[in-house]
């Protein structure tokens, strides 16, 4: 980007950290080999990617490396979460999945496809400033509730939500919570009840998602 431009939407996503490229440049440059490759090469890329996901899992305070999944995107990451917790679910007859007004278009298109597919929903409403109640939230679950899915700041007009008393909520109940797009300002310990922050400066098609199994604190979505 030319010096004579300021960029200013980081909400949208960030540039590469230097650090990022300087890291990275040596896999895209040199060993591109398939970490799944069992020669030397490939090898080397499985180490550099196990450290990475270490680096990742210690940041999140995510409990296992196995809880990092790399995603193409936010919009797989959302699809990946939503969708796979809901079928997850669905042999324990929990069908219904809630979410709010203002969710992004990739959680309403993962929501329309079960929709399709006989799953039912509730869209909470939001309050003037674009803000969830925690008690509607709780309101709308039913014994039937599989998932909660709410973004933490609005990617438009940057409302963020009270995340840790929807957690609260949905971990009292047992449900699944999905939090798409948290940013910098969440502290670490946090992120047992939030996921998907942009400003990890990654590259871009290579966000970071933290799934945890126990209910109420399930996360995913892109780290961009
Ligand atoms: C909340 C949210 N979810 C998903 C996306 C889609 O992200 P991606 O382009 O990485 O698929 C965006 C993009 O801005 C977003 O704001």
């Amino acid at each position: 980007m030319s010096r004579d431009v300021v960029y200013l939407d980081h909400q949208a996503t960030t540039p590469v950290d230097q650090r990022v490229l300087d890291a990275m440049l040596p896999f895209l440059a040199h060993n591109h080999a398939n970490p799944s490759s069992p020669h030397q090469l490939g090898r080397l890329a499985a180490e550099a990617l196990r450290a990475a996901r270490g680096q990742i899992q210690a940041s999140l305070s995510a409990r296992h490396d196995t809880e990092i999944v790399f995603t193409s995107g936010a919009t797989e990451a959302n699809h990946l979460a939503i969708v796979g917790a809901a079928t997850g679910s669905r042999r324990f007859y929990a069908d219904h999945i809630i979410t709010t007004a203002i969710e992004h278009k990739s959680v309403l298109a993962a929501c329309d496809q079960l929709a399709a597919a006989g799953y039912s929903f509730t869209t909470v409403p939001v309050d003037r400033a674009g803000r969830v109640d925690p008690a509607d939230i709780a309101d709308a679950i039913t014994p039937r509730t599989v998932l909660v899915s709410v973004m933490y700041a609005n990617n438009e007009v940057g409302t963020v939500q009270p995340i840790a008393d929807i957690a609260a909520v949905t971990r009292h109940r047992g449900v699944l919570l999905h939090v798409c797009r948290p940013t910098h300002h969440l502290r670490p310990q946090d992120l047992r009840s939030k996921g998907n922050r942009r400003p990890l400066h990654p590259p871009r098609h290579a966000p970071a998602s933290p799934i945890h199994g126990q209910p109420g604190t399930r996360h995913a979505g892109g780290h961009r």
